[in-house]
């Protein structure tokens, strides 16, 4: 058999992260969008493709028609997500028939979910052979640790996930349906709010607004009263597109609040820290102090100035017996953690047996996948 390449493609609801197996940084940092052609708009100015991905997608948007296949951290639109994938590896230049992909799944994602995207690649994309790692196992191997509480938060969800001895606990696991995305639309609608001239188009904008000047409060009482009194305090310029500066001072870490308070921002969820709270409870108490004392982050919202240490500081006060425990740290390149754990996954010897091939998908069908992890 020829040697076969591994594709690695951690595909957010953001942002897809493609490379190759044995490198430490994807070659490719794309948005997930799909775009197709309309075919009732033609211009003699510019060729627009049949189809394409990312930024090429997003270029062109005026003359296509835009699909983000993940929602969330679930795969919502199938047949956009096959034609992604399959794009993905062509702009890697590798034909599908030579490569194993590997795929991280977040946890809680339901069975049917990873059965159809293994239908998917294999029968319609026609790759090779398959794995689907589960991502905080990932960010674990990236940090070279066999034991910790991994926090990951992306641009649409935040999950929590003990793992001790290289095991995840699933039982214990939480999936919150918070993350980036929710940051931004919180910053979005106090800058409406303040009467800027914002639609919902401007996300793009606020999110590279929230990148630079957001930050998280280590103790928000204490920093709306410094903002009240003395807002210069806080302050910090952002320049808009057409020259225009606004000044931000509360919505800098007042945006960030809903990571932690969502139900004040009409968000039904429970805040991340809470999610932390219950991860950990529900493991056994003999490993509390363990997980406490490893606890990682990784996904590109973790990169929030000062969140591990107001997540620190939240975990202190929850389990207050092993206040003096408590370690948060961020992964190396946090948003490159899971590429970078299946990258050097993909390197260990073992690796093929656990990949599944199109033979043995064929032969073993569906439980094969879900006995993949
Ligand atoms: N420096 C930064 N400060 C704050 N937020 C950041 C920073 N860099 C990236 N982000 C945020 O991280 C999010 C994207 O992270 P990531 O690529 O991990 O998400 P994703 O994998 O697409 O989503 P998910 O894993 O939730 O499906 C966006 O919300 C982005 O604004
Ligand atoms: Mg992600």
């Amino acid at each position: 058999m020829r040697e076969l390449r591994v594709v690695i493609a951690d595909v957010g609801s953001l942002y897809t992260k493609a490379g190759v197996g044995g490198e430490r940084l994807p070659r490719l940092v794309i948005p997930t969008v799909l775009g197709e052609r309309r075919p009732d708009l033609l211009s003699p100015f510019v060729t627009i493709p049949d189809v394409a991905i990312g930024d090429q997608a997003l270029s062109k948007r005026r003359f296509m028609r835009l699909h983000w296949p993940v929602e969330r951290g679930h795969v919502r639109d199938w047949s956009a997500w096959a034609k992604f994938i399959s794009l993905t590896l062509r702009r890697m230049r590798v034909s599908p028939e030579e490569c194993v992909v590997v795929i991280p799944f977040p946890p809680l994602t339901p069975d049917a979910e990873r059965l159809k995207a293994a239908e998917i690649l294999i029968e319609q994309v026609g790759v090779a052979g398959i794995f689907f790692p589960l991502s905080p196992l990932l960010t674990l191997y990236a940090s070279r640790k066999d034991t910790a509480l991994v926090i990951e938060s992306g641009d649409g969800i935040t999950t929590v996930t003990p793992i001790v001895d290289g095991v995840p606990i699933l039982e214990a696991a939480q999936r919150l349906n918070l993350a980036g995305r929710d940051v931004t639309e919180a910053l979005l609608r106090m800058l409406q709010q303040r009467g800027l001239m914002l639609g919902a188009e401007s996300l793009d904008l606020v999110r590279r607004i929230k990148e630079e000047h957001c930050y998280v409060a280590l103790e928000p009482e204490k920093e709306r009263d410094k903002a009240l009194k003395v807002p210069r305090l806080v302050a910090s310029e952002a320049t808009l597109p057409d020259g225009t500066k606004v000044t931000l001072t509360y919505e800098r870490f007042e945006a960030p609040e809903v990571l932690f308070t969502p139900g004040k921002f009409a968000v039904v969820e429970r805040g991340i820290h809470e999610a932390a709270y219950l991860a950990v409870s529900k493991c056994d108490e003999s490993y509390w102090p363990l997980l406490l004392s490893n606890v990682i982050l990784s996904g590109g919202n973790v990169q929030l100035r000062n969140l591990a240490l107001r997540l620190k500081a939240e975990l202190v006060k929850m389990f207050p017996d092993y206040a003096d425990k408590v370690s948060v740290t961020l992964a190396e390149q946090p948003m490159f953690a899971d590429f970078l754990g299946a990258s050097i996954l993909s390197r260990i010897e073992s690796f093929m047996k656990w990949v599944l091939t199109r033979d043995k998908w064929r032969t073993e069908g569906p439980e094969a996948v879900l006995k993949m992890m």
